[in-house]
């Protein structure tokens, strides 16, 4: 192939993942129709979760807690003690979850959370607890959050049933169960003196932990995932959300509910979403099928998969790396991580690029396989961006929140948001298709550590 034509080509691959202005607010629309149906009953296609959080912090709230996070490629153990100000000491340990506990049995899953649990609390707490006299010691007891970052049918504030896995994990006999109880059987089997007092997604904790942390007197209203997998919480007032029951004492003289919207799954059936047969490949190589349509073509987990998919078939065609053999033929073995440094590379050279591209996938490139890599990457991470900002901008009209505050502070943590180039200010020209002038007023920040310090301010108000 002439090195025009593997240009132009790369091009009109970019051009694929283009959305217009149209869409965006389309999608934006179809959000706010299918928030509304979540909101009203049970089982729609955005299942719009009540967190049993009826508060949001405001810095000086005050406690030592133990918290475990279930939700991405690390299972992270913590202890949180929050100073009352607005700031927190954190300890944490984290381990990779062996991929056979992925899709094992829900045994062998929370067994070894549970032994994690246990090491963390002799390696850290035992002593230190003991010597501080904190909260834990005088009640023999550790109240602890769980971030679960998976669709649950939440019923209480610490307890929920798993609706269905996402990202790539498939534990087939723990969907249906109670997590907390699976969790807190496997405690008491080691005779831990543990509570799982919280059950907590990760969007929750991480609007908690920025509305504890953001600096000024806006509280934060929606917080956000863009890291492996991809979802949004935000607080809604009580009485628009039909579907829930609210004669329980629990919810008595309470005026909001934070919602997890998982978003994961807006549109499955694929509306108004964009596509492409990429796409179409990926979604089919997934224990999921037709299901977390929008979750993947916006989060980590997917975006190295799609790209790898395009690059494939570009050498199949004999368009690029004509000198390797069989390059990229392991499905998901493209991490994610390389775009966000692809992107990142502006030299006349890409030199960074050259050798990302050397090192982690094997394959020597020309300066015109590079430009055209550079180019695909470009559109499938602002695709990514927009479709995040449409739903975001989504949250925002349905709640009115731009109307009633003079700054709307939203909460974001993952590893996409963070790391790749520009990933805001796309969002932000999403934002601005669909609130105009309005998108002005929100103020978006990292909320680091979000999942930890927030599942220990649910399991203070726990
Ligand atoms: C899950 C959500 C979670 C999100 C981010 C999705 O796959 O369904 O519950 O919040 O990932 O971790």
């Amino acid at each position: 192939m002439t090195t025009s034509s593997l240009l132009e080509e790369a091009a009109s691959i970019s051009k694929q993942f283009d959305v217009s202005k149209d869409r965006l607010i389309a999608i934006s629309n179809e959000f706010i129709r299918l928030t509304d149906l979540g909101l009203k009953s049970d089982g729609m296609p955005m299942a719009m979760i009540p967190s049993f959080v009826t508060g949001v912090p405001n810095g000086t709230e005050k406690g030592t807690f133990l918290a475990v996070d279930l939700g991405g490629t690390n299972f992270r153990v913590c202890s949180i003690h929050l100073n009352g100000d607005g700031t927190f000491d954190l300890l944490q340990t984290k381990s990779v979850i062996p991929r056979s506990l992925m899709v094992g049995t829900s045994k062998e899953l929370f067994s070894f959370l549970a032994k994690k649990v246990d090491e963390f609390i002799k390696t850290h707490l035992d002593e230190k607890f003991n010597e501080e006299g904190g909260h834990a010691a005088n009640e023999h007891i550790y109240k602890l959050g769980f971030t679960f970052s998976f669709p649950v049918n939440q019923t209480a504030i610490n307890s929920g049933t798993l609706i269905r896995w996402t990202k790539g994990f498939d534990v087939a006999d723990a969907v249906g169960k109670d997590v907390c109880q699976l969790l807190q059987d496997e405690l008491n089997l080691l005779k831990l003196p543990v509570h799982v007092a919280a059950l907590v997604n990760d969007t929750v904790g991480t609007l908690m932990s920025r509305s504890y942390s953001s600096p000024g007197e806006a509280a934060t209203l929606v917080g956000v995932i863009l890291g492996t997998g991809t979802n949004g919480a935000y607080a809604e007032s009580l009485a628009a959300v039909e579907k829930l029951d609210k004669s329980a004492s629990a919810l008595a003289d309470k005026s909001i509910m934070v919602i997890n919207t998982e978003w994961g799954s807006f549109d499955n059936n694929m509306k108004v979403l964009p596509t492409t047969t990429w796409d179409d490949a990926v979604d089919l190589e997934t224990p999921n099928p037709g299901y977390q349509m929008f979750e993947k073509r916006v989060s980590g987990m997917f975006l190295g998969e799609i790209l790898r998919r395009i690059l494939l078939e570009l050498y199949e065609k004999g368009h690029m790396f004509s000198k390797a053999s069989t390059p990229l033929t392991t499905a998901w073995s493209l991490d994610t991580s390389i775009l966000s440094r692809v992107e990142a590379d502006t030299t006349p050279d890409l030199v960074a690029v050259k050798s990302i591209v050397e090192t982690d996938l094997g394959l020597p490139t020309t300066l015109i396989e590079r430009q055209a890599i550079k180019v695909i990457v470009e559109g499938v991470g602002k695709r990514s961006a927009l479709l995040a900002g449409a739903v975001i901008g989504g949250i925002l009209v349905h709640t009115k929140a731009c109307q009633s505050n003079p700054v709307v502070d939203i909460g974001v943590d993952g590893s996409v948001f963070e790391f790749y180039p520009g990933y805001e200010d796309l969002m932000r020209e999403a934002l601005k298709d669909v609130l105009g002038e309005n998108e002005k007023k929100v103020r978006i920040g990292i909320a680091k550590d979000g999942s930890g310090v927030g599942a220990a301010l649910c399991a203070l108000v726990a």
